[in-house]
């Protein structure tokens, strides 16, 4: 259970009033609140590196996208803006024993050298390479980490929200990927859903983990 969260709030005494049983304990700029509030019902550490880099590169990120018969492998993946998240959202459900986390991101911006591998039935898989760098006018991640009093992030599913589609950039690394590549945007939706769907725990975790409180797992 998560008595120990109520505890809290009524000690900081900042506990906004809402239906019965969800409890705001702490303002959503008040890191130290929150951190607090997650290692009461959780083993994460306060080790924290207080900051993110403005833009920082991953190698060979893959990610797959069912709908299109396809994955996709960032070979080299800058992300810039990550730093620039902020907690929407934190309560807990004391009832339902549950704790709600929201991480919104602005502007973030992905810039990479990708490979699309397309898949298709009792064929060889046939490989694009493209450069491509999208602005996304708001990611929203939610999380919902369940048993309250052993918070894991590390296992916790992320919804990634792509609030808006990004503006974005394309240009194709050879003469096959670009007459390849679709110029129908009608299901951008879907494939930015796809993407972000693996996307989502990686973000939530790099920003908790480097925040708030350190859940020790990347
Ligand atoms: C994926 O493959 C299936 C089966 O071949 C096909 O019907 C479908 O149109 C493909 N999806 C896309 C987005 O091309």
């Amino acid at each position: 259970m998560i008595s120990r969260a109520i505890l809290f709030c009524l000690a900081v005494g900042v506990c906004a009033a809402g239906k019965a049983g969800i409890v705001r304990p702490c303002y959503f700029s008040d890191r130290k609140c929150i951190a607090d509030n997650l290692r009461a019902n959780s083993k994460c550490k306060p080790v924290i590196k207080g900051a993110l880099p403005n833009k920082y590169t991953l190698q060979n990120v893959r990610f797959e996208a069912p709908f299109f018969n396809a994955s996709f492998i960032d070979r080299t993946l800058t992300i810039r803006n990550h730093n620039k998240c902020k907690i929407s959202e934190f309560f807990f459900n004391v009832p339902g024993d549950t704790a709600v986390l929201s991480v919104d991101c602005p502007y973030l911006d992905l810039e990479s050298d990708r490979t699309l591998i397309q898949h298709t039935s009792k064929k060889e898989d046939s490989k694009y390479n493209y450069h491509i760098r999208g602005e996304y006018p708001l990611i929203r991640l939610t999380t919902n980490l369940k048993h309250a009093d052993k918070l894991n992030l590390c296992s916790a599913f992320v919804f990634g929200d792509v609030t808006a589609l990004p503006i974005f950039k394309v240009d194709p690394l050879d003469k096959p990927t670009k007459n390849f590549l679709s110029h129908d945007l009608t299901v951008l939706n879907v494939f930015e859903r796809e993407t972000f769907f693996y996307r989502a725990p990686y973000l939530m975790r790099k920003y908790i983990n480097s925040y708030i409180c350190n859940f020790g797992c990347n």
